[in-house]
C-alpha cells in the first residue's frame, strides 16, 4: 500500500499542503528550517498511525480552523481526520467505512517512525531483523547455549590452570618407590632376630653354668683324692659325675659354638627410621600424580567445551546463512546487525537508512511507504543511489531535507507547499534517480 495524495491543513506548522508523492523512490520535501517539513511527516503519522501519533500541539496556532487531514492510498482508500475532535474516517473504494484497525493492517509503525528503529540499541535492531527472518528464537536459544558453554568453559579453564599450576608446584622424587613402605615386616624380622639372640644367650648361660659345675666337680675330685682311701667308693662316683659333667660341658660348648656370634639389628633399625622419610617422598609423588590427573581432567573438559562452542557457533552461522535476509550483505554477528561486514556505527548514514528501510519494509510487506526525516546527511550522489535502491525495491519514501535544491520534489515555505516551476507533473512528480540536477 502506498500514498497517492496528501492534503494537510492547519496541522502544527502546516497551513495548507498538498503533496502527490512518487509511487516508487524518493519524494523529497524541501525547504528552509522551521517551514513545516517535519510537520508534514507528523501529520501523515497521525493520519495513518492513530491517536498515539497525534502531536501534542496538533492544531496550527495561527489558525482558527481545526486541522484537516486527507490521505488517499493507491488502492483508493481514503483516510481523513477532521472536525473539532479530529475524528478518523476511513472509506474504502467501495464506499465501505472502516477504522484504525483497517489502517493497522497495512501501516507499519516503524515506517511512520523510522528513527525509533534507528535509535534502538544494536541488540534490538538485530532482534527485529532476526524476528522477521524467523530465526529469532532459535538464534536466541543458540546464543544462550553458547553463553552458558562459554561461562562453563571459562570456569573449567581457570580451574585447569590452577590445577596445572598446583601439580607443577608439587615436589617429585624419582628415586622413591611407587608404593608406600610398611615398617611391620622389618619390625617382625627384628623381633625374630632378638628372639634368636635370646635363645643364644640362654644357651651360653647354660654353658657357663656347666663350666662352673665342672670346676666344682674337679675340686670335689681333688678333695676326694685327698681322702682317697676312705673315699674310694665316692671317687668312683665322683669320676662318673666328672665324666658326665665334662661331657655336658662339651655338648654345651659345642652348642654355644654352633649358636655363633650375636646378629646385629643396626641396619634394620636404620631402615625403620628411614621409612618415614621414604614415605614422605612416596606420598608426595602420589599427590603430584593425582594433581596432574586432576588438572588433565579439567583440561580435557575444557577442550570438549571448546568443541561444543564451535558447534553452536557453526549452527548459528548455518541458521543465518539459510535465512531469507531482506538485503544482500545484511546479517547478524555477535547479536548486532552487520551490513557488508560493517557494524551499525561503522555504516554510513545512507547505509544505515538502507538497512533500516529494508528491515522495516520486511516487517510489514503490505506497507509500501516509509517516512524519512532529515535527509541532510546524504550528499546528492548518495541520495541518488538511495533513490535508485528504493525504486528497485518498489518502495515509496517521503522524506524531508533542509534544501531548496533540485533534488526536492516540493518546497514548503511558511507552512504552504508551493509547486516548483519547471517540475514534472505532480502525479509522477517525485525526484528520481537519474533525473540529474
Ligand atoms: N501547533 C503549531 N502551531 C504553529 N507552529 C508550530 C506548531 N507546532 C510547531 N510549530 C513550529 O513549527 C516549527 C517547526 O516545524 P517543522 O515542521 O518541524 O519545521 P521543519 O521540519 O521545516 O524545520 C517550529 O518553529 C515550531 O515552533
Ligand atoms: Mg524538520
Amino acid at each position: 500500500m502506498k500514498i497517492n495524495r496528501l492534503e494537510i491543513e492547519n496541522v502544527k506548522r502546516i497551513h495548507a499542503a498538498v503533496i502527490e508523492p512518487a509511487q516508487d523512490g524518493l519524494t523529497i520535501i524541501g525547504g528552509k528550517n522551521k517551514q513545516g517539513k517535519t510537520s508534514v511527516l507528523d501529520a501523515i503519522a497521525w493520519a495513518l498511525g492513530g491517536k498515539k501519533y497525534q502531536p501534542s500541539q496538533a492544531v496550527n496556532a495561527d489558525s482558527a480552523i481545526p486541522p484537516r487531514l486527507k490521505v488517499i492510498m493507491d488502492n483508493g482508500l481514503v483516510v481523513e481526520r477532521k472536525g473539532k475532535n479530529s475524528d478518523l474516517k476511513v472509506t474504502d473504494p467501495t464506499g465501505k467505512k472502516g477504522g484504525q484497525q483497517l489502517l493497522d493492517e497495512f501501516v507499519e509503525e516503524l515506517a511512520l517512525n523510522l528513527p525509533k528503529f534507528m535509535e534502538a540499541s544494536g541488540k534490538e535492531k538485530a532482534g527485529t531483523l532476526l524476528q522477521i527472518i524467523g530465526v529469532g528464537e532459535k538464534l536466541a536459544g543458540l546464543e544462550q547455549q553458547e553463553k552458558e558453554l562459554y561461562q562453563e568453559r571459562l570456569y573449567v579453564g581457570r580451574t585447569a590452570d590452577q590445577k596445572e599450576k598446583f601439580a607443577a608446584e608439587q615436589p617429585y622424587y624419582p628415586d622413591a618407590p611407587q608404593e608406600l613402605v610398611s615398617p611391620s615386616e622389618l619390625i617382625r624380622q627384628q623381633q625374630d632376630i632378638l628372639a634368636r639372640n635370646g635363645e643364644k644367650a640362654r644357651i651360653r648361660a647354660n654353658a657357663a653354668e656347666a663350666e662352673r659345675k665342672a670346676a666344682a666337680a674337679e675340686q670335689a675330685l681333688s678333695m676326694a683324692f685327698g681322702a682317697a682311701a676312705e673315699a674310694e667308693k665316692r671317687l668312683e662316683e665322683a669320676k662318673a659325675a666328672y665324666n658326665k659333667a665334662v661331657e655336658e660341658k662339651e655338648i654345651a660348648f659345642s652348642a654355644a659354638d654352633q649358636a655363633g656370634e650375636d646378629e646385629s639389628t643396626a641396619e634394620l633399625e636404620e631402615n625403620i627410621s628411614d621409612i618415614e622419610a621414604i614415605n614422605i617422598k612416596v606420598r608426595a609423588n602420589m599427590n603430584k600424580l593425582q594433581a596432574e590427573e586432576d588438572a588433565k581432567e579439567y583440561r580435557d573438559k575444557y577442550q570438549l567445551l571448546t568443541q561444543k562452542i564451535e558447534d553452536v557457533r557453526a549452527d548459528k552461522t548455518a541458521l543465518l546463512d539459510n535465512a531469507d535476509l531482506p538485503l544482500p550483505g545484511l546479517s547478524v554477528l555477535d547479536g548486532e546487525l552487520v551490513y557488508n561486514g560493517q557494524k551499525w556505527d561503522n555504516m554510513s548514514s545512507a547505509e544505515q537508512m538502507i538497512v533500516s528501510t529494508s528491515i522495516v519494509r520486511k516487517l510489514n510487506p503490505k506497507c509500501g511507504f516509509v517516512l524519512l526525516d532529515k535527509l541532510e546527511a546524504m550528499d546528492l550522489d548518495t541520495l541518488k543511489d538511495f533513490g535508485a535502491w528504493l525504486e528497485g525495491e518498489g518502495l515509496q519514501a517521503i522524506a524531508t531535507r533542509v534544501s531548496t535544491g533540485d533534488e526536492c520534489s516540493i518546497i514548503i515555505t511558511d507552512g504552504y507547499t508551493e509547486e516548483k516551476p519547471d517540475e514534472t507533473p505532480k502525479s509522477t512528480g517525485g525526484w528520481k534517480a537519474g533525473m540529474g540536477f
